[in-house]
């Protein structure tokens, strides 16, 4: 599968409609991954849905599913999504006992391998592990629900990352998730972001198409200030 080029836009359907999944999913054609957020009630006080469901999806989407685990114990569950065919599976590396053996198994069955980390938690903690992935994922929320602020105190943390995994040679993807919207996604891109999760600015507009394009061209210009 070729890659589609930065900015990429991936729409996160915790802000679709869950009893018409199928018609939300074909709403973003125009989007690069379908972002989906799988949350357990235990790691996050939220709880979505699981393998079954995301299977469903994966054979419904007309984008690839990047998958974001908010769960406890993805060591062991992981790779199950790689293995429905999920193009991305992100677990966080806060929840993860083992995350270098956990990224080789999900690249192994042939998914990128991405980590998350939230607000609180330290970018140095990845300095020593970055090829081991595909994609960094700074959390610009505390995960756990759609529809919160943008933190922009997450910013310099995005942007040692960036600079660091530049200066070893690293095309690691990053991406951003939470209260990314017009007013938001620019100073992301700014700080090195290259792929952008944006639910409710995305399912929230009456012309999904036209707020994903938005999304892209103010991602774009913002990425020209960096
Ligand atoms: C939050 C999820 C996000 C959420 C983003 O924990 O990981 O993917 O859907 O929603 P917005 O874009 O509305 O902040
Ligand atoms: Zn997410």
């Amino acid at each position: 599968m070729s890659l589609p080029a930065a900015p990429r836009i991936n729409p996160s359907i915790l802000s679709a409609d869950f009893v018409n999944m199928q018609a939300d999913l074909a709403r973003i054609a125009t989007a690069d991954f379908a972002h989906v957020d799988v949350m357990d009630n235990h790691f996050v006080p939220n709880l979505t849905f699981g393998p079954q469901m995301v299977e469903r999806i994966q054979q419904t989407s007309p984008v690839p599913l990047d998958v974001h685990l908010m769960i406890e114990d993805p060591d062991r569950w992981a790779p199950g999504y790689a293995e429905i065919g999920a193009a991305s599976v992100t677990f966080h590396l806060e929840a993860a006992a083992d995350p270098v053996a956990l990224a080789r198994r999900l690249r192994g069955i042939g998914a990128r391998a991405g980590v998350a980390i939230k607000p609180g938690t330290p970018g140095e903690s990845l300095y020593d592990i970055l090829d081991e992935f595909d994609q960094i994922l700074v959390m610009t929320v505390e995960p756990g629900f759609g529809g919160q602020g943008f933190m922009p105190a997450t910013m310099p943390k995005l942007r040692s990352l960036v600079r660091e995994a530049r200066r070893r040679g690293s095309t690691v993807w990053f991406q951003v998730d939470g209260g990314v919207s017009d007013a938001t996604i620019a100073q992301a891109a700014e700080a090195g972001a290259d792929t952008f999760v944006a639910g409710s600015a995305v399912y929230g507009s009456d012309n999904v198409e036209a707020a994903i394009r938005g999304l892209r061209e103010r991602a774009r210009a913002g990425s020209l200030d960096s």
